[in-house]
């Protein structure tokens, strides 16, 4: 296990929020070579004292479990103020670091991925075991990916290049391989002779604040859809990997993202939705609407097709949207109906399909929607009901950030949960199509007030968990 990480964007939101927690929390769980030393590089002026000081009045620390922790980690790290287009300047200050293999991790704006290559390969850091690790977003279309991976092939090998997508490091998601692979009842079914459609959800109650200029070059499907929701739609459709190593995965969640049919002007207006919240209520507070002079959305709701042997005919809805009602991020899965009906009640169009539902956050949980019937004196042996088995852990194991377990596996060099450069080109590939086909359609964003499940126009592109068939709302 490598023992020197770089992070440059030290003071940026994501270290704040996420990074600097993470390593808190592995250095307290022992989890670190006792070795470990971290090299923070940020635009604000400060000196090592000065750093650790501003960043104990940010992170953790006041959980008692916490304290030890974060004195050992803030004494572990050297803050350095460079400019990353400065190439002599990063050798100068950072060379004295290459004495040893590092983890290079940029938390910064793609524009600064290729200076920040040059700087580090001139203070020799990308040599030898040295890797490096790219936060999203890689690219705004296929051509800037390329040019963009073009850029880190040059600097070094791909077998050292970890690009995040931090919904591979959440541990349910882990768990959707697991459940797929895991269990021999799932491998029959698990087609289009037997499932009906597949949803993914990932709604989110909180705005677009503080984050404006980024988002208003990305939008929802940029943003989201590139990269979480192909990885998880990659993850349910993918063939089963002949070993769980990175190649081996990435190879098929590559083929499905291959066999995604691109979207046409045609299909647009049938085939997805944009919008844009405005004003209104979410957690019973006011929440002003994204007012931007771009024509992007903070909504998007997709059908799409997987022209493979297995999915050939199967819907996958895409749905994600900021200021909705309630944080929910879910998969689910509808099964064909009974092929021949016998029972009196529900008439046969009545029955409700059996479900596997997936949900991921806030929550962890797993359902299987059946039906059966209740015997009781009441109820007599044809009429069913809807039944839900719970297929949850209880109690649930303690869950990591996300990040965690993504510093861990670079800072090993396990490429397992991190996207190859074909995958983020194919989804890109998808994702041009679909951008396309929007502006050759003129397709409009519509208004959707903040709290609500997106634009009306999208309610037949919502779970079926969410449109009031009685299995609830994801809130619920
Ligand atoms: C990020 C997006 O990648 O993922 C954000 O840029 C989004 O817009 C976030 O809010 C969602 O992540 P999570 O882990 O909160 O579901």
């Amino acid at each position: 296990m490598h023992d020197t990480l770089l992070l440059f964007g030290a003071t940026g939101d994501l270290a704040q929020r996420y990074l600097f927690p993470s390593l808190l929390h592995l250095l307290r769980d022992r989890l670190l070579p006792a070795t470990f030393r971290v090299v923070a590089i940020g635009r604000s002026e400060h000196d090592d004292a000065g750093f650790r000081d501003w960043l104990r009045g940010r992170i953790g620390g006041d959980e008692d479990r916490d304290a030890g922790a974060l004195d050992d980690l803030l004494a572990r790290i050297r803050y350095f103020s460079i400019d990353l287009n400065d190439a002599d300047a990063m050798a100068t200050t950072l060379s004295p670091f290459a004495d040893r293999p590092s983890v290079n991790y940029l938390s910064t704006p793609p524009d600064l991925f290729a200076p920040a290559c040059r700087g580090l390969k001139a203070a020799g850091l990308l040599e030898g075991e040295s890797r490096l690790v790219l936060e999203k977003p890689i690219g705004r279309d296929l051509a800037s990916a390329r040019e963009i991976n073009a850029t880190l092939k040059a600097a070094l090998d791909e077998s050292r290049i970890f690009r995040i997508d931090h919904y591979l490091g959440k541990a349910p998601v882990q768990n959707l391989l697991a459940l797929r692979f895991g269990n021999t009842i799932m491998e029959p079914i698990w087609q289009n002779r037997w499932i009906e459609s597949v949803d993914i959800l990932v709604a989110e109650t909180g705005g677009v604040d503080g984050r404006e200029g980024y988002y208003a070059n990305y939008g929802a499907l940029r943003d989201m859809v590139q990269n979480h929701m192909l990885q998880l739609l990659a993850l349910i459709a993918m063939e089963p990997p002949s070993a769980l190593d990175a190649d081996s995965i990435r190879d098929e969640k590559r083929k499905v993202l291959h066999a995604l049919r691109p979207m046409t002007p045609a299909d647009a207006a049938r085939n997805s939705v944009r919008g844009r919240y405005g004003s209104g209520v979410v957690d019973g507070k006011v929440a002003k609407g994204f007012v931007h002079d771009s024509d992007v959305e903070t909504f998007v709701a997709l059908r799409t097709y997987i022209d493979n042997w297995r999915w050939a005919g199967v819907p996958f809805r895409l749905v994600t949207g900021k200021r909705m009602p309630a944080r929910a991020t879910e998969v689910v899965v509808t099964f064909k109906p009974v092929s021949h009906w016998v029972f009196e009640r529900p008439s046969r169009q009545r029955a409700r399909s059996n479900r596997l539902r997936m949900r991921l956050q806030p929550q962890e949980t797993i359902e299987l929607g059946l039906m059966g019937s209740l015997a009781a004196p009441e109820w007599g042996a044809t009429e069913l009901q809807p039944m839900s088995l719970d297929l949850s852990m209880s109690p649930l194991p303690a869950r990591r950030i996300a990040y965690e377990r993504l510093m861990v596996d670079a800072l090993k060099g396990d490429q397992t949960l991190f996207v190859r450069d074909d995958e983020v080109e194919m989804a890109w590939r998808w994702i041009d199509s679909v951008s396309d086909a929007w502006r050759q359609a003129g397709m409009p964003v519509l208004d959707y007030p903040a709290g609500s499940w997106g634009p009306a126009e999208a309610a037949d592109f919502l779970p079926p968990t969410l449109s009031g068939n009685g299995h609830g709302n994801p809130a619920s």
